[in-house]
């Protein structure tokens, strides 16, 4: 595989179409621009279909995605317009969470993903995905809140069982703060109470 201008991108996309199967339901938790929102549904569309359901904070991020899936004809996503910090009620097994931390491209820079939330996030996506699941990270250390946000993610995770999860960690060390990639799949059913 030669990755192109966006290896993290790329290596995320490649990851989610493995992972998926007709009939999904996956959560883009931080729609942005919509660009992996429409991933998600092109995949699942590829695959006979499949739900997604995109969360953004800001409206604005909501209407770019609404924009694009229009534009590119796909459809089966419903949109959220709140923190990913609790999920919508869910009616089948999650398969897939993705996470692209930081802020709206051509937005206002001080909404972006901070690490409390984040955290309280990804420890209730944890606990949401099926076993054989996965939640896909996307990191962006570049910036002062990202590092915190990174190095806090990376600590936390750190504890989660081996038996239970397996999770991978691509950095791209020749790219000065290029974002990273955090992979973490169940293998297993967990009890995780708090
Ligand atoms: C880097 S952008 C996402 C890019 C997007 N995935 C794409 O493909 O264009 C990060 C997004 O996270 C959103 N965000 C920040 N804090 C959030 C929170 N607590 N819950 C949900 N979304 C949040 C921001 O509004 C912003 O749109």
């Amino acid at each position: 595989m030669l990755f192109g201008s966006k290896p993290h991108i790329e290596l995320a996309h490649s990851y989610w179409e493995k992972l998926l199967h007709k009939g999904d339901l996956t959560i883009d938790a931080t729609c942005g621009n919509g660009h992996d929102t429409c991933k998600l549904a092109e995949i699942l569309q590829s695959k006979g279909g499949g739900q997604v359901i995109g969360i953004d904070i800001q409206q604005e991020a909501l209407e770019r995605t609404k924009g694009l899936l229009i534009s590119k004809n796909l459809t089966g996503v419903d949109l959220f317009c709140q923190s990913h910090a609790n999920f919508p009620a869910v009616s089948s097994p999650v398969r897939l969470i993705v996470y692209n931390l930081g802020y709206l491209p051509r937005g206002d820079k001080q909404l972006t993903t901070l690490t409390e939330s984040t955290l309280e996030s990804v420890h209730n996506a944890i606990k949401l995905i099926m076993t054989g699941g996965a939640l896909s990270i996307t990191c962006y250390p570049g910036h002062p809140e990202g590092a915190k946000e990174e190095k806090a993610l990376i600590k936390e995770i750190s504890h989660l069982p081996s038996e239970t999860f397996s999770i991978c960690y691509h950095t791209f060390p020749n790219r000065l703060a290029a974002p990273n990639f955090l992979w973490i799949q169940k293998k297993n059913a967990i009890n995780i109470n708090n």
